[in-house]
């Protein structure tokens, strides 16, 4: 049987991507009669809408419709009761880039065109462009939210050492190969079809339908694949597509909206960057008793998924680290900028940097190795519990670190890391490890659910439906593995189809890694339920025990005393349907033992965590402040992997992704709150050349979980990313050489150059 779960398979896609084949949403046919819709965007970040004149614009050639905010039939937002996130901007502009209105023409040179024509007044007002001035002001998008346990002032006030410091780090652009794009389709009664590139078909389906003013019935979203998400398309993908829907009904004509990569990245909400203040207590071993941290995220100009980004930074800050005495609070500061959103790790990256920087500290005052530091506070295993009340109960944290170090030659390269910078005054090397614990499911339990439809057909072809979106992280063939083993049949017999609203129902978005854990399973119900109706028919038709019924290699062996009998899995479906035996059914799955109390932070909001280690060798140029990663190795904890191939490539994916978050990739804003890096000359994301020139990487072995996950496997779509924490810990390793080594380092992510050249300055003054 080819495609076993555990079996490394590659992408379905991947010869398709390659060559250009896998079809995109603007790769399919255009209908006659098609139209192309542009954006109208505030070139302003703060003030109050004048005029908004579009009469140039809808007078040029080709254009069709022109809509804007009173233009829209139901209600104007494209988020849930209670929240404002306008669609097209009413009164108040709140970040430039903020869309207004929308040109539809015959062409998309003619929408872009006109699009340029339209006359914008704008009565500028102050606006907040950074973190310190949000903070200062008490401009929040929402409450500030604590996690708390134990005494924390008193312990700090009682440790026998205590560092305070402070630090930053930067946003992130998506930067998805495809940029964000939605086809609206037309049909009869106010139906409407919409191709989206999104994470979040059932969200797609909810904004189109409350912008129109219609049932949620008559609006399908569909999703064959998207060119990248990495959360950019878990909400912002909603309002492009609610755009296109707009446009496609107000015409009758279908419409397609796809957002150039300018307007893509001035329009969408990015990673949130954070500002940080902390405290640490600790006493003269090394051992952390006591940490006051504070979590300052940049908002944006409206909620979006903040708070779930903010719950998830808090209850990162411990990382791999017990901590008796605990206060994280995190701040959800409003800025008149993109509404940040979304961004692989989800918070959890800007959770885990708190620890990394405090442990470095702790070690250059003590004088000791941060390596050993690190270890000496992890979570010791079955008994500890994080601040927010969940035992650490699975724990491959001393695994990993051991694998990390004795793979990496730990003793060696740090030895020879030392000697070379003795000897080499111009370029500084560094060494940096990084423990990871990362917790699997949504923090907000009612998301942890999903569907799946899968039909059977006589000639014993498979098709699969659920409610997972494929995205490149090869969701799909992991999923179509489950279905080949429940069945055990090749898993090339199974057809993997577009996901949709109108098959699979009520879906939560395809994000917090929990894709394959959630959808393996709803799949694997869907099959076993045909399967165990396949058995009881053949037990009856062959007249044998239902336990002498056995699936394997594509066939089915009835057995019987004396005389056996195999059949193919597609005769048996051809005998089934003679038999009036249904073959297609429906699965669903809702992850147990999670709970969490938002409001008192706390509960069990993960069914599990994953584990890793990494470490990063960096070179430092002090003269011009580039850096490169010489050498990682990596450790990851994917559980039972269901398909190593596809896991290697997401953790080597991620890796890399966050190096970039960490080094290259800077988000400008000018001084008037223009997003200025809008493309790849000016927003650089790490180059194949970028990627460390040694790599290895390596799946944690026989670590199949120990809770009932899809095969016993787990999520691994984000926590790799995490594990580039090492590289900033690695400069900073390289710049305290270049002082005297004791001296700990401040450096602001990304690192920059600029950054570099700063940070060295500071430890040779
Ligand atoms: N891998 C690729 N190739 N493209 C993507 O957009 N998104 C990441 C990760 N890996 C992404 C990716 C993010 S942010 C998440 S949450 C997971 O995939 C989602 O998919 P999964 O839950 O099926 O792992
Ligand atoms: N990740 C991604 N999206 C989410 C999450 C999460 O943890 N929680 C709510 N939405
Ligand atoms: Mo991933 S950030 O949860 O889409």
């Amino acid at each position: 049987m080819k495609g076993a779960v555990r079996s490394a398979q590659r992408h379905d896609s991947a010869l398709k991507h390659v060559t250009g084949q896998a079809l995109y949403i603007d790769d399919m046919p255009e209908p006659p009669g098609t139209l192309h819709a542009a954006l109208v965007l505030s070139p302003v970040a703060s003030g109050r809408l004048m005029k908004l004149d579009l009469s140039a614009a809808a007078a040029s050639r080709g254009v069709v419709a022109t809509l804007v905010a009173a233009d829209i039939p139901g209600r104007n937002s494209t988020a849930g009761p209670g929240k404002e996130e306008p669609l097209f901007a009413v009164d108040r502009v709140e970040f430039a880039g903020q869309p207004l209105a929308m040109v539809v023409a015959d062409t998309l040179d003619a929408a872009r065109a006109a699009a340029g024509r339209a006359v914008i007044e704008i009565e500028e007002t102050e606006a907040i462009l950074d973190i310190a001035t949000a903070l200062a002001r008490q401009a929040y998008v929402q409450a500030p939210s604590t996690l708390r346990r134990g005494d924390p002032e008193a312990a700090l006030a009682a440790a026998p050492h205590r560092l305070s410091a402070e630090f930053s780090v930067g946003g992130q652009e998506h930067f998805y190969l495809e940029g964000q794009i939605a086809f609206a389709l037309p049909g009869e009664d106010g139906d409407l079809v919409v191709h989206s590139s999104t994470q979040h078909p059932t969200e797609v389906q909810h904004v189109c339908a409350q912008l129109l003013g219609c049932d949620f019935n008559r609006v399908t979203a569909v999703v064959r694949r998207l060119g990248g998400g990495f959360g950019g398309k878990e909400s912002n993908a909603s309002w492009v597509a609610g755009a296109a829907a707009l446009a496609a009904h107000r015409t009758g004509r279908p419409v397609k909206l796809r957002l150039p990569r300018e307007i893509d990245m001035i329009a969408t909400g990015k990673r949130h960057g954070f500002d940080y203040r902390y405290t640490v207590g600790f006493d003269g071993d090394g051992r952390v008793l006591a940490l006051d941290a504070m979590l300052a995220a940049d908002a944006g100009f409206s909620l979006d998924l903040t708070p779930g980004v903010i719950a998830r930074a808090l209850t990162h800050t411990d990382n791999a680290y017990w901590i008796p005495h605990f206060r994280a609070v995190g701040y959800a500061c409003k800025t008149n900028k993109q509404s940040n959103t979304a961004f692989r790790g989800f918070g959890g990256p800007q959770g885990v940097v708190v620890m990394e920087d405090a442990l470095d500290r702790i070690a250059r005052h003590l004088g000791r190795d941060a390596n050993e530091i690190r270890a000496l506070n992890f979570y010791r295993a079955g008994t500890d519990e994080t601040p927010y009340g969940q035992t650490v109960d699975e724990n491959h944290l001393a695994r990993c670190w051991a694998e990390v170090k004795q793979g990496g030659e730990f003793e060696r390269r740090r030895a020879e890391v030392d000697a070379f910078n003795r000897t080499s005054p111009i370029l500084k090397r560094g060494l940096g490890l990084f423990p990871l614990k990362f917790g699997i499911s949504f923090n907000v339990a009612h998301m942890n659910q999903a569907g799946a439809l899968v039909h059977v057909y006589t000639d014993g072809s498979i098709r699969l439906n659920h409610g997972g979106t494929e995205m490149g992280q090869g969701l799909f063939i992991k999923v179509a593995q489950v279905v080949a083993e429940v069945f055990k049949v090749d898993v090339d017999r199974i057809r993997p189809s577009a996901t949709s609203t109108a098959e699979v129902p009520n879906t939560s978005p395809t994000a917090a890694s929990t894709g394959s854990d959630l959808n393996g399973w709803a799949a694997w119900e869907a099959a076993n339920t045909i399967k165990t109706r396949m058995i009881a028919f053949a037990s009856e038709h062959f007249g044998a025990a239902e336990k002498d019924v056995e699936f394997a290699d594509g066939t089915v062996r009835i057995a019987k005393p004396g005389s056996n009998q195999v059949v193919s899995f597609g005769e048996l479906a051809k005998l089934c349907w003679m038999g009036r035996v249904s073959l297609s059914a429906t699965g669903f799955y809702k992850t147990p033992k999670i709970h969490w109390d938002a409001a008192a932070m706390r509960g069990r909001p993960f069914f599990y965590f994953s584990f890793g280690a990494a470490m990063a060798e960096v070179a430092v140029d002090t003269l011009t402040g580039e850096s490169r990663v010489l050498r990682a190795d990596l450790v990851q904890d994917c559980g039972a992997s269901l398909n190593p191939a596809i896991d290697l490539g997401q953790i080597e994916g991620a890796f890399v992704q966050g190096q970039g978050w960490f080094t290259c990739e800077e988000l400008w804003w000018d001084a008037k709150g223009l997003l200025r890096t809008v493309g790849p000359s000016t927003y650089k994301i790490p180059g194949s050349r970028d990627a460390p020139r040694v790599f290895n990487v390596k799946m944690l072995e026989n670590a199949a979980s120990r809770e009932a996950t899809i095969f016993r496997s787990k999520a691994v779509g984000e926590p790799p990313l995490l594990l580039a924490t090492a590289v900033w810990t690695a400069l900073k390793d390289a710049i305290a050489a270049a002082g005297d080594g004791k001296t700990a380092v401040r450096l602001d992510a990304p690192a920059t150059p600029e950054r570099v050249l700063a940070a060295i300055a500071t430890v040779k003054a």
